[in-house]
This record gives C-alpha cells, sequence and structure tokens, in this order.
C-alpha cells in the first residue's frame, strides 16, 4: 500500500487496484480528496501492473457529498470535473465501492465509475435540493440515463436516500456484494468484468433511457403538477426538474451546460444562501455556550404528563414514540378516557394511511397509562404539567408535585405565556423547574421551546435538550419573556395585520401577501381554522373588536363554515360580503377613512416589526443568537426555509431599511415601532445579525 497524498492510499493485488479514501467524518470532497482522487486514478492507470480499479471508502460511509463549508471560498486543488474525467475516460474498467450513503458529489463520482457495487445497507442519493441547490457535478445528466427521467425526478427533487436494492433494480447499482466485505467483493466483482471482457460503459453515452422520455412532455408536467403544494416558492425543485427536462431533451455536453447554468443561479441566489443557513442553523441550535457537552444530565426513563387536552395527549404520544413510558394524569374520568381515545384514535389514523402497523400501535398506545392520581408520578424522571392555561391552577399543581415528585427530577411546564419564575416559586425546588413549550398539534410540530427560568439548573436544560433529541423535535433555549420566542414575535405580525385591516385592507389581502411570501397561510386564514370563538363568550363579550362583531354574527370559523371568510363543503375559503360590510362599519364607527394599501407596505409592516422585535430579544439575551430565532419561526410558525428566517430576511434586506421604516411609523404611529438599541447600533455599524458573535 503507497500513499498518495495525506487522505489517499493505492494498493495493487491480482493486477487490481484499490484506491482508498480515508477522510473523516464522512469523505466528503475537499481540495484533498479530489486530489488524491486525480492523482491515484492517473497513478493507477499509468502502472502497467493494473487491470482494473476498485474506489472505496474507510470509515462509516462512501463519499457523502461535497465539502460545504468550501461553499464560496476560492477553488483549490484539482476540480471535480478533471477528477470525473479522468475516471470516465479511463480505458481500464473503474469500479465503485459503496457502503454508509453515496450523497451528492459523492454518487456523482460514482456515476463516473464504468461500473459500481454496494453492500445491502448502503443508500444513493442526490439531496443537493435540500439547501436550494443541484446537483452540479453530471448528476442531473447522468442519473436519467441510468434510472430513467422518472425515477430521477423523483431522486433530485427530494433528495431521499435510495436503498441498495431499490439502487440495484433501477440499475444505479450494478451489484450488491455482502455487508462487511466490501473491498473483496469489489475486487471480485472487477476480476468478474476483466473474465467477461465486460464493454466499459460510459454513463454519459447511455441514452436509451431518456430516449425513452423523449417526446413525453407529460412526464414533467404531471410531475409539476402532483408536487405544485410541496414545491411552491421554492426555485430548487423546479430548477432540477429543468436539468432533467434537458437530460431527456438535450444531447450530453448541452445538458452539462444548461445544468452548470442553473446550478450557478442557485447557488449566487439569496434561497439556496438561506437554506444553507438553515441547515448550519440547524446543527448550531443545539450549542449552549455557557452549558458545556459533558453537563450531567438526568436519565429519563419515566414520563408524567398533567392533563390529557389537546397538548398533553399530543406530547404522550412523542414519548410513547420514541419507547419512553409515560403516564398521563387528569382530574376526572371522563376527560381522561376521552384524551386517550383522541390519542388512540390518531394512531389508528396513522395506521390507516400505511405509515405504522397495527403492532407498532399497540406497542405505542400499551406505553401510555392513564391515571387520576399524581401519586402515580412519583418516580418519573420527568414531569410535564399541561393543564389549563392559569397561574393559580399551574402553581398549585407544581406545589404539589413538589411534595410527591422524587429529587432530582426535572419538573416542567408547557405554559404558552405566564412566567415561568414565578411558577418556580410554588416549589422548593426552583432549580428544578422549566419550560417545554410544545407546538400544537404537539405530536407532528418539530419545534420545542425550551425555556429557561431564572433559577434552572444546567443540568436541568442539559437534559431537556438531549430528550428533546431523542423524541426527534429541534429546540431552542430561550429565556423567560412573555410569549417567550416564537409568540412574543407572531404578536408583533397579528396586532399589525388587525391594524392593517382597520386603515383599509381586507383581511384576504394581507394573507394573500404573506402566503406569497410563502406562509402556508395568512393570518386570518389561520385564525379562521383555529376558531375565532376561542376564549371569547357571548356573556362577556363587549362587541368592541373585529372578532367580537363576527362572534356575535356566529361566524366562529371553519368549524362552522363562516368566519372571515365563507366557506363551501369542501373548506374552500371565499371573501365574505359579510365580513366585508363588518369592517366597513367598524372603520365607519371609529370615524377611520379607508385607504388604499399596497401589497408592499402590507409585507413591510407585518415582517418589519417582527425582525425589530427579534433584535429586542437578542438585546435583553432570551435567545442565545439570531439564527435560534429563525430556527423557531421555521419550525414553528411555516417561516419558509427558503427566506432563511425573520432575522436573515432582516440581514438580506439591509437593516438600514428596517430601522428607517421602524423610525418612520414610530413618528406615525407610535412607540410600538420604537427600534431596538440592538438594530440601531449594528446600522451604525454598518453590521447586520450575521456579524452578532
Ligand atoms: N393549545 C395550544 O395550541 C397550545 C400550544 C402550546 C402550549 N399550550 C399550553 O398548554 C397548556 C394546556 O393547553 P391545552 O390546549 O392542552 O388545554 P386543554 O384545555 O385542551 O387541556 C387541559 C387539560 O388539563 C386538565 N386539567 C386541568 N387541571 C388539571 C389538574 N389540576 N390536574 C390534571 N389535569 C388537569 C383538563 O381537564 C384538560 O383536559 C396550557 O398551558 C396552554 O397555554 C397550548
Amino acid at each position: 500500500m503507497s500513499a498518495i497524498n495525506s487522505v489517499t492510499d493505492l494498493s495493487i493485488e491480482d493486477g487490481i487496484a484499490v484506491l482508498t479514501l480515508n477522510s473523516p467524518p464522512v469523505n466528503a470532497l475537499s481540495a484533498a480528496v479530489r486530489d488524491g482522487l486525480a492523482d491515484g486514478f492517473r497513478s493507477a492507470i499509468a502502472d502497467p501492473a493494473v487491470n482494473a480499479i476498485v474506489l472505496v471508502c474507510e470509515g462509516k460511509t462512501f463519499i457523502a457529498g461535497a465539502d460545504i463549508s468550501e461553499f464560496g471560498k476560492k477553488p483549490s486543488g484539482a476540480s471535480l470535473y478533471d477528477v470525473q474525467d479522468i475516471i470516465e475516460n479511463c480505458a481500464k474498467p473503474t469500479i465503485a465501492a459503496i457502503h454508509g450513503t453515496a450523497l451528492g458529489g459523492g454518487l456523482e463520482v460514482a456515476l463516473t465509475c464504468h461500473f459500481r457495487v454496494g453492500v445491502p445497507s448502503a443508500r444513493c442519493g442526490l439531496p443537493e435540493v435540500n439547501i436550494g441547490l443541484l446537483p452540479g457535478a453530471g448528476g442531473t445528466q447522468r442519473l436519467p440515463r441510468i434510472a430513467g427521467a422518472a425515477k430521477a425526478l423523483e431522486m433530485v427533487t427530494t433528495g431521499q436516500h435510495v436503498p441498495a436494492k431499490a439502487c440495484l433494480e433501477m440499475g444505479l447499482i450494478d451489484e450488491i456484494v455482502p455487508e462487511g466485505n466490501l473491498r473483496a467483493g469489489a475486487v471480485s466483482f472487477a476480476k468478474k468484468v476483466l473474465a467477461e471482457k465486460r464493454p466499459l460503459t460510459k454513463v454519459r453515452d447511455s441514452d436509451a433511457k431518456v430516449e425513452a422520455a423523449r417526446g413525453h412532455p407529460e412526464i414533467f408536467a404531471d410531475y409539476r403538477k402532483a408536487n405544485a403544494k410541496k414545491f411552491r416558492g421554492f426555485l430548487a425543485p423546479e430548477y432540477n426538474i429543468r436539468c432533467i427536462e434537458a437530460a431527456v431533451n438535450l444531447p450530453f455536453a448541452e445538458g452539462l451546460k444548461e445544468e452548470r447554468r442553473l446550478f450557478l443561479e442557485l447557488m449566487n441566489g439569496s434561497q439556496s444562501a438561506a437554506q444553507r443557513y438553515v441547515f448550519f442553523a440547524e446543527r448550531q441550535v443545539w450549542k449552549m455556550p455557557d452549558i458545556p457537552d459533558d453537563t450531567p444530565t438526568i436519565p429519563v426513563a419515566k414520563v408524567g404528563i398533567i392533563g390529557a387536552g389537546t397538548m398533553g395527549g399530543g406530547i404522550a404520544m412523542n414519548f410513547a414514540n420514541a419507547g419512553i413510558p409515560v403516564t398521563i394524569v387528569e382530574t376526572a374520568k371522563d376527560a381522561l378516557d376521552r384524551g386517550l381515545s383522541v390519542i388512540h384514535r390518531n394512531y389508528e389514523n396513522t395506521a390507516k394511511r400505511g405509515r405504522l402497523t397495527m403492532d407498532e400501535v399497540e406497542k405505542r398506545t400499551a406505553l401510555i397509562t392513564g391515571s387520576l392520581t399524581l401519586e402515580d408520578l412519583k418516580d418519573c424522571d420527568l414531569v410535564i404539567e399541561a393543564v389549563f392555561e392559569n397561574m393559580d391552577v399551574k402553581k398549585e399543581v407544581f406545589a404539589k408535585l413538589d411534595a410527591i415528585v422524587k429529587q432530582g427530577a426535572v419538573l416542567a411546564t408547557n405554559t404558552s405565556a405566564l412566567n415561568i419564575d414565578e411558577i418556580a416559586t410554588a416549589t422548593k425546588r426552583p432549580e428544578a423547574v422549566i419550560g417545554l413549550h410544545f407546538f400544537s398539534p404537539a405530536n407532528v410540530m418539530r419545534l420545542l421551546e425550551v425555556v429557561r427560568a431564572d433559577k434552572t439548573s444546567k443540568t436541568v436544560i442539559a437534559t431537556s435538550m438531549q430528550i428533546a433529541r431523542r423524541i426527534g423535535k429541534i429546540a431552542a433555549l430561550v429565556g423567560v419573556c412573555p410569549g417567550f420566542v416564537g409568540n412574543r414575535i407572531l404578536a408583533q405580525r397579528q396586532r399589525e395585520a388587525q391594524k392593517l385591516v382597520l386603515e383599509g385592507a381586507m383581511p384576504w389581502d394581507v394573507d394573500r401577501v404573506l402566503y406569497e411570501f410563502g406562509f402556508p397561510m395568512g393570518p386570518f386564514a389561520m385564525s379562521d381554522l383555529a376558531g375565532l370563538d376561542i376564549g371569547w363568550t357571548k356573556e362577556k363579550s363587549k362587541g368592541e373588536t373585529l372578532r367580537d362583531m363576527l362572534c356575535e354574527l356566529d361566524r366562529r370559523g371553519q368549524k362552522n363554515g363562516k368566519g372571515f371568510y365563507d366557506y363551501d363543503e369542501n373548506r374552500n375559503a371565499k371573501p365574505s360580503p359579510v365580513t366585508e360590510k363588518v369592517i366597513e362599519e367598524f372603520r365607519a364607527k371609529r370615524g377611520i377613512n379607508a385607504r388604499k394599501i399596497s401589497d408592499e407596505e402590507i409585507l413591510e409592516r407585518c415582517i418589519y416589526p417582527m425582525i425589530n422585535e427579534g433584535a429586542k430579544i437578542l438585546e435583553e439575551k432570551k435567545a442565545i443568537r439570531a439564527s435560534d430565532i429563525d430556527i423557531v419561526w421555521i419550525n414553528g410558525y411555516g417561516w419558509p426555509v427558503y427566506r432563511g428566517g425573520p432575522m436573515f430576511y432582516g440581514d438580506l434586506i439591509g437593516l438600514a431599511r428596517v430601522l428607517a421604516k421602524m423610525r418612520e411609523w414610530q413618528s406615525q404611529m407610535g412607540d410600538v415601532f420604537k427600534p431596538s438599541t440592538l438594530l440601531e447600533s449594528l446600522v451604525a455599524e454598518g453590521k447586520g445579525f450575521k456579524d452578532l458573535k
């Protein structure tokens, strides 16, 4: 065995050269790896003793992609195209030996080999779409030539990792070799290729599968239509589709040029920048400067939940799904039965949709036990309270928990807005108290705000973050303040949306602008979905707000077919003339002259105050970093990933512009628009949130 460079070795056995990459953790295509590949192949090609060349990787995976930390830097070393040319034009058979995952650039390298073998657990994928890109090293041109247009479309637009067996079926892999015996399996495959004198297929020259799709534009039209909702607003899926179209309709070299052109456009655009930022932000969010990775944690083997309402039930499912036993406590049998039956129904529906086996359903429901007595929680390691949102009720529950639950357990509250420092005073162990703010539906939404109170111990924080990961959430550590991070920022948007309607916009104008920005729905459609009458009663209604007036007219939202909108039997929304009239009367009563409000103003008025509030949150140290706020908004509130979150978006449009607008509105409409000191100082220094350390 001889070293080619720091990450590549070459050895020759029986006329077969084995080029081994070893660049932990994932053999990403860094400059050193590309150089090693180029020099390794050149050296094997030049060696007359070599008849075939196998490329294999050390460690847990084949080349798992580009080295994304090199993005945006000056290129150095051999280019990926050089490497691919050398491999593809080699006169000796080249074989990629795949284990772990061959992803992105890794698969694109494998696609330039004449043959590919893999172990049964290997998977292949082109996941660039997930960071707003497309495979820019021929992946979109070679994959359809090997797997056909339909399969290629699916792979490039979903980024899915396809298991070896499916790869074999579509022709992406030529042979599956025994698990744990990849190198030997690949060498004997190479010998077989030589013995059988198999022709050396260059994927680029294999046109049969793309020719089969030529003249069938409906393949693409149908695919676009079927995925319209999922891809809405995103550029990358559409550009990936266009590349496959190019592969079908153009000669290879021209298709490659088109792929390059579209790749560069994505790479230089703001969507991919946003998606790459989010990719890193999702990893950063787990890092807490004052809580080192080696902070001791409490092993969580049993969880207690108080309240089997909307939230309690969903929260319980998270733990059962992760195999952790849960006990749910309610005050009365009927409430408990109702809560448990909702859980069962949820599981059964998932099973009906084929996403769970009945066996799994049984296993999970068996992990959930109902109870009417708090004493049953005494040996829990973590208790989460999800009772009514009322300080007195919560304090009473925490005082009882303090007396019952073993020392050393985590005592968490799912409150949305109450002061957790105050809740903690009901116990003699405030260090054990923390907020675990789940989002509704709690078994579906990925976000968890972990709310640290004044006295919460580091162990309790570290345990909470760890358990969040275990149940598949993405958690952001935030501080106690009204609404915490997510709802505090939401309140800004809600207030402005309401005001815009008083000033002259219609609810559907506001909703349309925010929908077009990329939110799944606007605030008024959202209110209709949630129910306009949440927290409203006829007796207490003062008829003072728009909502009061609509509820008094029995417009309660989607559930009774009328709210801000009118709904047909399929729940399709239409602007309501009744609502319009109510709004006009409402304005008239207050002497407001409606004015025409532009889409641009709607967007700015809804979004800029959110950015300003985010800055205040940072200034008050209620979030660790700007990107954590973005993670909250992307995972909890439907902020479009391709716009990176409110803070990223603020940097993108320029904080100076946000500040100027806040000042202008402050002078016209008062101090709710008061700019944050942090926003002012960043603008003064010509910096953005991205520059904060
Ligand atoms: N619904 C949401 O969207 C949402 C989102 C995030 C957080 N939250 C918070 O979660 C908590 C629960 O909200 P929800 O929507 O599930 O309310 P809910 O009214 O649906 O459920 C509350 C349940 O708690 C039970 N309960 C009340 N007092 C109890 C006690 N002393 N012991 C045992 N059970 C008791 C009630 O019987 C009821 O079943 C609130 O603090 C709320 O602010 C709600």
